[in-house]
């Protein structure tokens, strides 16, 4: 089956408001000049930081779907310093990044608690992405694929059915943000892995729908040997995602890999 390119920016803490502004109305107009928008073949994703959100949400984004970098899994309440999926999704977000390689570093996410998070996304009509990967320790160690099926395991573990509806990012710690992309081979075989799991899991359907996307170091350069590998979905993109003329390059990788 065949599997529409996702491309998504995550601008992490990321850029100061006149910049943030600029940037996402040239994202959109690259967007719109390319047609994109519900059902084209390649869709445009952004993540901004959440005070964003609210305008982004409001000028209406059509040709870019909108996303939060992380999210908690709570309903209405006493839970000071907490955001929760209704309430992002009242904002204008459709998509949530789960489990970041930086939000398991810096705030000290745990497998359990990405699990949470991906079913109170999932249940506020809010589509999580659940981001996977091993550090260059466990890769040296053989562990690549061990450490993502134990990640997926448990971040999955609360997703029963096969009417769910969410993303996995491969993610190699050792390639976020450092400038070494892995090899397209060596994505490929990690994809094939978690697609695998996927449908043992979930069965053939939510198994072949579900798309896997490939994040580190993607950029202009190395966009299209990625993309133009059936088994990779798309692209999470950090630090490329920040200038509009090499993130909307990616897009055109994707939309050639489409032809
Ligand atoms: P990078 O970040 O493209 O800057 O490596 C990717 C990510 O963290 O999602």
């Amino acid at each position: 089956m065949s599997r529409s390119k996702i491309i998504a920016g995550n601008w992490k803490l990321n850029p100061p408001r006149h910049v943030g502004h600029a940037l996402f109305a040239a994202v959109r107009e690259g967007a719109r000049a390319r047609g994109l928008g519900h059902g084209s073949p390649v869709r445009v994703v952004l993540f901004p930081p959440l005070p964003y959100l609210e305008r982004f949400g409001e000028v209406g984004a059509l040709e870019v779907s909108l996303g939060v970098q992380s999210i908690d899994a709570f309903d209405w309440g006493a839970f000071t310093g907490a955001v929760s999926p209704q309430l992002v999704h009242d904002f204008g977000a459709r998509y949530a990044l789960v489990g970041h390689s930086e939000q398991r570093l810096y705030f000290g996410l745990t497998d359990t608690a990405c699990g949470r998070r991906v079913a109170a996304a999932a249940a506020a009509q809010l589509t999580p992405i659940l981001c996977i990967g091993e550090t260059a320790a466990e890769r040296d160690a053989s562990e690549t694929l061990a450490v993502v099926e134990r990640q997926l395991a448990v971040g999955l573990a609360e997703i029963a059915h096969a009417s769910a509806s969410f993303l996995i990012a491969y993610e190699p710690v050792w390639a976020i943000g450092t400038g070494r992309v892995a090899a397209p081979k060596t994505v490929v075989a990690v994809h094939e892995h978690v697609r695998d799991y996927l449908v043992r899991r979930f069965g053939p359907e939510l198994g072949a729908r579900t798309p896997i996307l490939y994040g580190g170091s993607v950029t202009p350069e190395n966009a299209s040997a990625l993309l133009s590998e059936r088994q990779i979905d798309g692209a999470l993109v950090g630090g490329a995602s920040l200038n509009a003329a090499a993130f909307l390059a990616i897009v055109d990788s994707a939309l050639a890999a489409g032809r």
